[in-house]
């Protein structure tokens, strides 16, 4: 996992929780690199699984909820970071459509060691598609999140429908999603 996607989680805790929180999610002997991470860096994604468990231990809120509220941070310190991926779409859809072909392309071609998960994405109408996800890693909330983040990035309200599955070492989701107005 790209460092920058450890910064990003920190900086999360730090605005959403408090610094000292951070710290503590830092200081927890059990993180294989110590708890230093820079942007430019590249760990193994454990580390974020068990401070995500650490941080629901201490706030009692949910795992899956933590993942899902932080895939939208996540969407908004990309969006900012690389703001040329986001202005050539015009849509939600348009976008999501593109997550595999564009964005995450462009993304492995800038960090060849980036470990982004398959999307297979069919367009049903202008207002619909599916999603399929699959990934090695447990990632289906922070996808969640990433797409809440969409949504708010462009404005556009959406129902999804989420079926999840594994398949051996493979977690699996699909996401159907409609636009709402
Ligand atoms: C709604 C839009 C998006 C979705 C649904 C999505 C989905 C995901 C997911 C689920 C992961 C975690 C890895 C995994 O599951 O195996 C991921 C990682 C990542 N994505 Fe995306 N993504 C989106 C938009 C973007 C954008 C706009 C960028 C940047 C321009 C981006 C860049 C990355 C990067 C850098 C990683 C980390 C790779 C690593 O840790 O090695 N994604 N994405």
């Amino acid at each position: 996992m790209l460092g920058v996607v450890y910064t990003s989680f920190i900086e999360m805790v730090e605005q959403q929780f408090s610094p000292d929180t951070a710290d503590d999610l830092l200081d927890n002997p059990a993180l294989k690199y110590d708890g230093v991470y820079t942007a430019v860096g590249s760990y193994d994604h454990n580390d974020m699984i068990r401070m995500v468990v650490h941080l629901s231990e201490l706030t009692g809120i949910p795992v899956d909820d933590l993942v899902q509220a932080f895939g939208e941070y996540l969407f908004h310190q990309l969006a900012e970071r690389y703001p040329a991926v986001l202005e050539a779409r015009t849509g939600f859809l348009d976008f999501l459509e593109v997550i595999e072909t564009s964005v995450h392309t462009q993304v492995r071609k800038l960090y060849p060691n980036a470990e982004l998960p398959q999307f297979d994405t069919v367009r049903h109408d202008p207002n619909s598609l599916t999603m399929h996800y699959a990934s090695r890693r447990p990632f289906v909330n922070l996808a969640l999140g990433l797409i809440q983040g969409c949504s708010a990035y462009y404005k556009q309200p959406y129902e999804i429908d989420v079926e999840r599955s594994t398949e051996g070492e493979l977690n699996k989701a699909s996401f159907h999603i409609r636009t709402t107005s």
